[in-house]
């Protein structure tokens, strides 16, 4: 049973120390959050197990980290500084200010359960080109006006791999099919941004390029498809939560030849079935245009240079067949803060105790749990017992994420535990003086099995 919606996860977050609203002591600052002791250790397992999964287990693929402000004429060849807009209407009557395409999903602010602009009083202006990269200025400059200056925030990871996929193809010495990894912040001025970390201005992607030869574009675009669907499902989330979207030709992105978005089930609340679903990640072909429009060489029908201030050539010369042409890329791109929350939402369950009360459980695989193991002394005020609970804590840190708590009475612990989603509890008794050994608690079925010290570590691993 995943979470029943989004605010038990919010509830859960600020609880336990995932995830807090961030400038939360100066009121907050709108759809901005930060990420606790635990969250942070949750996304910081995410992206591992992503970049394991295609920089170390594969040998096709490289990692980079490009900068988060690049020359402005990135984004101007890239096309964001024309076309990465949102259309935008403001109503005089309730001075709201929506977004045209998402005109259903709002309410007015003044007549809660009505559409913006369904209303008699509505009064919309016109639409409105919004640019949503957030600009910033370089250097000293005399004025926060002064154009010379300006630079962006990037809006996606993928330009900065695409102008240096000359370097990484250089100094790697790859051939085609290869890729190129990276996980990184991104920053988009949403006009409404919401649903907790859903959607936010700053958020953090988990991007690859696959360069290809035209010719293998759709096969291998469809092999990606398949393959995030198996990662995703190696996170722990349920394929029943999970579905395929194939985007119409009138939503690709004008880069694009096919688009299939996977899909979480983000609002299970919601009564209409379609409604419940939402984009988690998307797997594009985006044919050879990003790398055409960053080249110096390729001409408009005019015969003048389409990109004149580039000073590289971003083409592939193909050794065997002596053919020189700009590679096709896949790329799936994938949200670190959206995976965060599909996780957290399909391991969430409840289960009742035999005292008849209800208890959360956080089933998270090993692989993502934050904590791995919490050592637990059955009394806190015996100095033998916490000694040996701290020395064991420290033993098996180097090899799992491992806490010491005695902060409560052993249920608290243990509940507190399930609901972070730890995977086992080892607790220390007055009998471990006695025969050096130690109980270890299974979260999900709370079965407790008693373990040797000089097994237990061995015993972990082995089941984590
Ligand atoms: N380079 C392609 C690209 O950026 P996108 O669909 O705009 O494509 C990729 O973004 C992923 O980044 C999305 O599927 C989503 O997981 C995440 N994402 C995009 N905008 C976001 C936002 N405002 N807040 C949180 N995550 C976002």
């Amino acid at each position: 049973m995943p979470a029943p919606n989004i605010e038990t996860i919010v509830s859960l977050s600020k609880r336990r120390g995932f995830v807090y609203p961030a400038s939360e002591i100066y009121g907050g600052l709108g759809s901005s959050w930060d990420y606790g002791p635990l969250g942070v250790e949750l996304a910081n397992n995410i992206k591992k197990s992503w970049w394991n999964w295609l920089v170390y287990e594969r040998d096709d693929i490289e990692g980079l980290d490009s900068s988060i402000i690049q020359n402005r004429l990135t984004w101007k060849y890239s096309g964001h500084e024309t076309t990465f807009s949102d259309p935008l209407v403001d109503c005089r009557a309730c001075k709201g200010r929506f977004r045209l395409d998402k005109l259903l999903d709002v309410q007015c602010p003044n007549h809660p359960g009505v559409h913006p602009g369904d209303d008699k009083e509505c009064d919309l202006t016109e639409a409105r080109e919004f640019n949503l990269m957030f600009r910033t200025t370089v250097g000293a400059v005399s004025s926060d006006e002064d154009e010379s200056a300006l630079a962006y925030l990037r809006p996606e990871t993928a330009q900065g791999i695409f102008i240096n996929f000359a370097n990484v193809l250089n100094t790697s010495r790859r051939k085609l099919p290869f890729g190129i990894a990276q996980i990184g912040k991104a920053f988009r001025n949403e006009v409404t941004p919401g649903n907790f970390i859903f959607r936010t201005r700053e958020f953090e992607q988990m991007e690859m390029e696959y360069f290809v030869r035209p010719e293998d574009a759709p096969r291998l675009h469809q092999e990606w498809i398949d393959g995030f669907q198996e990662w995703i499902g190696s996170l722990g989330i349920s394929a029943d939560n999970l579905k395929l979207y194939e985007q119409s030709k009138e939503e690709l992105a004008h880069y694009a030849e096919r688009t299939v978005d996977i899909l979480y089930r983000y609002f299970p609340e919601r009564e209409d079935e379609d409604k419940q679903w939402d984009e988690l990640m998307g797997i594009a072909n985006r044919t050879d245009y990003d790398l055409r429009v960053h080249s110096k060489k390729p001409e408009d029908a005019e015969g003048k240079r389409i990109n004149p201030d580039s000073t590289d050539d971003l083409s592939y010369f193909d050794t065997q067949t002596n053919e020189r042409f700009y590679p096709y890329v896949i790329e799936p791109a994938i949200g670190v803060n959206r995976t965060l929350l599909a996780v957290m939402m399909d391991a969430y369950t409840e289960k009742t105790n035999e005292k008849g009360e209800t208890r959360v459980i956080l089933k998270l695989t090993p692989e993502l749990a934050p904590i791995k193991v919490a050592v637990l002394p059955l009394a806190k005020n015996k100095p033998e017992i916490v000694e040996l609970a701290k020395k064991l804590k420290h033993e098996l840190q180097p090899t799992m994420r491992s806490v010491y708590d005695d902060t409560g009475g052993i249920g608290k612990l243990y509940a507190r535990q399930d609901e972070i989603g730890t995977p086992f509890c080892v607790t220390v008794d007055h009998e471990s003086l006695e025969d050096n050994a130690v109980t270890v608690r299974d979260r999900d079925t709370w079965e407790q099995e008693r373990v040797g010290v000089e097994a237990l570590k061995e015993y972990l691993v082995e089941r984590l």
